[in-house]
C-alpha cells in the first residue's frame, strides 16, 4: 500500500448512481463600477446554471472567453459566495446546517488552474507544498513527505530529483504535474481543471491528459474539465457541457455534442474549429465578433444577437431547456417548436 493509499478517500456515500454533484440554479452577479442613478449595475456571469456529474465521468465545459466558466468553477469550490443556488454533493447540501460544510467540501473537491506558477509558493519546496495540505489535516510530517514523494512518482517526477526542488526550478510542464500532484494530495472524488493544459506547448499538454486520463483510473476521480480547446474536451470528456453568457446552452454525451450539436451556439463555435474528420465539419456560419457583455445581456435567449435563425419569440423569452433524449439537452426555441 502506498503512503497516499493510507489516506482514506472520502466514503462514497449515495452509491454508483447519486450524482457525486448536483448544481440548481446557481447564479453570481458581479457589481460594477457606473449606474449613478438607477439600479446598481451588475455583471451576471453565472445567471441560473443547472447540472449534475456524475460519478466516474469526465464532464467538459466549454464556452468562448468571459462566459462564466471560471466564475462557475470558482462557486462549485465555494470560493466565492453563489448570490442563490445550491450545491448538493454525493447526496449532501453544501454549507447548510445538516449538510456538508465547506471544509469537508474543500477537501472531496479540489482545482487546478491555468497558470502552473501562481499557483505554487515560490518560498517553499515542491515536497513543502506537496505536504501542506495533509499535514494541516493532521498526517505527521514525516508521512506528509512520504505522501509528497508518493504523489510526484504517480505524476511521472522523479521524488529523489524533484522534492528538493523550487518551483522556478521546474520547466511549466513539470510545475503543472506538481499542481496535479497537490490536488490529490488529500485523495478528492472531484478534481476541477481550470484551462489546466492550456497553457502548455502542445507534446506536453498531450502527456499531461494522458497523466490526468491515468490518474483518474487509478484513484477513481470524477473530473469537471473546463477549456476553451474543443479538440481536448472531444479527446478527455464523457459529456459536453456548452455555456453562453452565464447560461447552459447545451449539454450531452461527447458523441452527441460533437456530432449532432443542436444550439445554435455549439454549431458555430465548432465551425470554427478545424476538424480533422472532413465529416465531422459542421456548416455553420462561424461566430461573429465577442459575445455581448454580460452587464446587459440581450432580453430572451442571450445567443439571439448572433443567431442566423433568430425570431420574435427569442426576443420574448428565454429558451426553456428541451431534453433531445439520450441525456442530450438543449435551450433553444428552434427544438422548442420542434418537440412541442
Ligand atoms: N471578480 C469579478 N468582478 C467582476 N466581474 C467579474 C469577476 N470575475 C469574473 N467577472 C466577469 O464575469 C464574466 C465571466 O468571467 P469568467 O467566469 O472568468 O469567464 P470564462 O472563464 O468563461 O472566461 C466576465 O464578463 C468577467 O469579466
Ligand atoms: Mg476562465
Amino acid at each position: 500500500m502506498t503512503a497516499l493509499h493510507r489516506l482514506d478517500p472520502v466514503a462514497d456515500v449515495g452509491g454508483p448512481h447519486q450524482p457525486l454533484l448536483e448544481v440548481r440554479d446557481l447564479t453570481k452577479h458581479f457589481p460594477v463600477r457606473g449606474g449613478l442613478i438607477g439600479p446598481k449595475p451588475v455583471a451576471r456571469a453565472v445567471d441560473g446554471v443547472s447540472f449534475a456529474v456524475a460519478k466516474g465521468e469526465t464532464l467538459g465545459v466549454v464556452g468562448e472567453s468571459g462566459c462564466g466558466k471560471s466564475t462557475t468553477a470558482r462557486l462549485l469550490m465555494r470560493l466565492i459566495e453563489p448570490d442563490s443556488g445550491s450545491l448538493t454533493f454525493d447526496g449532501e447540501a453544501v454549507g447548510t446546517r445538516l449538510g456538508l460544510s465547506l471544509r469537508d467540501l474543500r477537501r472531496r473537491v479540489q482545482m487546478v488552474f491555468q497558470d502552473s506558477y501562481a499557483s505554487l509558493n515560490p518560498r517553499l519546496t515542491i515536497a513543502d507544498s506537496l505536504a501542506f495540505a495533509p499535514m494541516v489535516h493532521g498526517v505527521s510530517r514525516r508521512d506528509a513527505m512520504e505522501v509528497a514523494g508518493d504523489l510526484l512518482g504517480r505524476v511521472g517526477l522523479d521524488p529523489t530529483s524533484f522534492l528538493g526542488r523550487y518551483p522556478h526550478e521546474l520547466s511549466g510542464g513539470q510545475r503543472q504535474r506538481v499542481n496535479i500532484a497537490r490536488a490529490l494530495a488529500l485523495r478528492p472524488r472531484l478534481v476541477i481543471l481550470d484551462e489546466a493544459v492550456s497553457a502548455l506547448d502542445k507534446s506536453v499538454e498531450a502527456q499531461v491528459l494522458n497523466l490526468l486520463v491515468e490518474l483518474k483510473r487509478q484513484l477513481d476521480l470524477t473530473y469537471i474539465f473546463i477549456s476553451h480547446d474543443l479538440n481536448v474536451v472531444h479527446y478527455i470528456a464523457d459529456r459536453v457541457l456548452v455555456m453562453y453568457l452565464g447560461k447552459v446552452a447545451e449539454v450531452g454525451p461527447v458523441e452527441a455534442i460533437y456530432g449532432r450539436p443542436a444550439h445554435p451556439y455549439t454549431r458555430a463555435l465548432f465551425s470554427a474549429r478545424l476538424s480533422m474528420d472532413p465529416d465531422a465539419r459542421t456548416s455553420a456560419a462561424p461566430l461573429q465578433g465577442d459575445p455581448p457583455n454580460p452587464i446587459n445581456p440581450p432580453s430572451g435567449c442571450r445567443f439571439r444577437t448572433r443567431c442566423p435563425h433568430a425570431t420574435a419569440v427569442c426576443a420574448e423569452r428565454e429558451p426553456a431547456p428541451v431534453d433531445l433524449g439520450g441525456g442530450h439537452v438543449v435551450a433553444c426555441h428552434l427544438h422548442e417548436a420542434a418537440h412541442a
